[in-house]
């Protein structure tokens, strides 16, 4: 079933999405106010709509991923995209053509959006320069991963209202729409922040959605987070600390990060099982937080690691829901994008 383009889209100033951080609290709002929409318009699976109908869709993966390339893919093609998936192993790349001449081959072949992950921080950086169309950053080293942290902000909107008397409990006017936000609300997130865009992207939303934000690890894998709250994190709720216990203390959601042994030099963790043993998220670490705790992690899991299966498949677990909501909030990126319009 193919259903038109009735969804009117807001004004959108940003013809790329690189990171989160130039995104205001009111355009994060906008975002996923577009993603609720587009949620509800293709509730139904064989909805397909035609918000980009005749737009080529390529999403270049210079790294490994399930979860970001296939929700691309799908959320581009239930918007009525062209879709075109390009890994570097399956690519010229692996002849030795750079990134700029491969971006510039897509564009030859008619790709005025593109999705890109690249293990490099800062590549996707490069892109706009040398191509007309729409880059999205799919996750670009330890760098940033926007639309996790944007699907990762959805899905706590989805599962915390907002704590009573907070603005939006108390708005007043029968009708009004109370404001959503995460002020009055306790998130930490445990694992390797070193290595993680995850984390530094979701520290800009959590904290301009007011949230009271804790990182957490070993100090081999807090280095940079530590001195930016010494710094006092540009007046943002932020502290860095070694002390699971004191980060999980009344927390209303956890937030796991995998252990990227991938990009971990030596001597940054004594072993796997002492990490486990010290920061591994087991039900008796979250006794310690809010009795309703949710559970959050951005995958691929380390099970046993980082995160308990018990706790992973548990009852406060949210990661099903990131996965699931990662397709509207992609929705909503490309479309206000495209209706930002190429570059002139
Ligand atoms: N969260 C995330 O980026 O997962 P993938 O590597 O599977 O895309």
């Amino acid at each position: 079933m193919s259903a038109g383009s009735a969804i009117d889209l807001p004004t959108w100033r940003h013809r790329h999405l690189l990171d989160v951080d130039r995104l205001t609290w009111p355009e994060l709002e906008t975002l996923m106010a577009v993603a609720d929409r587009f949620a509800t318009a293709t509730a139904d699976p064989a909805t397909k709509l035609d918000v980009l109908r005749g737009v080529n869709v390529t999403i270049l993966f210079y790294e490994a991923s399930t979860r970001t390339r296939v929700s691309f893919e799908i959320a581009a093609k239930k918007l009525g995209a062209d879709v075109v998936s390009v890994t570097a192993t399956g690519s010229s790349v692996t002849k030795g053509e750079s990134l700029i001449d491969t971006v510039r081959t897509l564009e030859a072949t008619g790709t005025r959006m593109l999705v890109m992950r690249h293990a490099t921080s800062g590549a996707p950086y490069l892109v706009p320069a040398i191509f007309g169309g729409n880059v999205i950053n799919g996750g670009d080293g330890w760098h940033a991963h926007p639309t996790q942290a944007l699907l990762d902000l959805y899905t706590l909107r989805e599962a915390l209202p907002a704590p009573v008397g907070s603005e939006a409990g108390s708005k007043a006017g029968p009708g009004a729409e109370a404001a959503w936000s995460l002020r009055g609300r306790k998130v930490a997130i445990v694992g390797d922040l070193l290595h993680s865009r995850v984390a530094r992207s979701n520290l800009w939303t959590l904290t301009a959605a007011g949230a009271d934000v804790w990182a957490c690890g070993p100090s081999t894998l807090l280095r940079g987070f530590e001195a930016w709250a010494a710094t006092g994190a540009g007046g943002r709720h932020f502290t860095a600390t070694s002390d699971v216990d004191a980060a999980i203390r009344d927390a209303d959601a956890v937030m796991t990060l995998r252990i990227q042994k991938e990009r971990m030099a030596g001597g940054l963790l004594p072993s796997l099982r002492e990490y486990a043993a010290t920061y591994g998220i087991t039900r008796e670490r979250l006794r310690g937080a809010k009795p309703d705790v949710l559970v959050m992690h951005p995958g691929p899991m380390n099970e046993g690691v980082e995160i308990a299966p018990d706790v992973a498949e548990g009852p406060g677990s949210l990661i099903t829901s990131q996965v699931h909501n990662g397709i509207a909030i992609r929705m909503a990126v490309l479309a206000l994008l495209d209706a930002a319009g190429p570059v002139a």
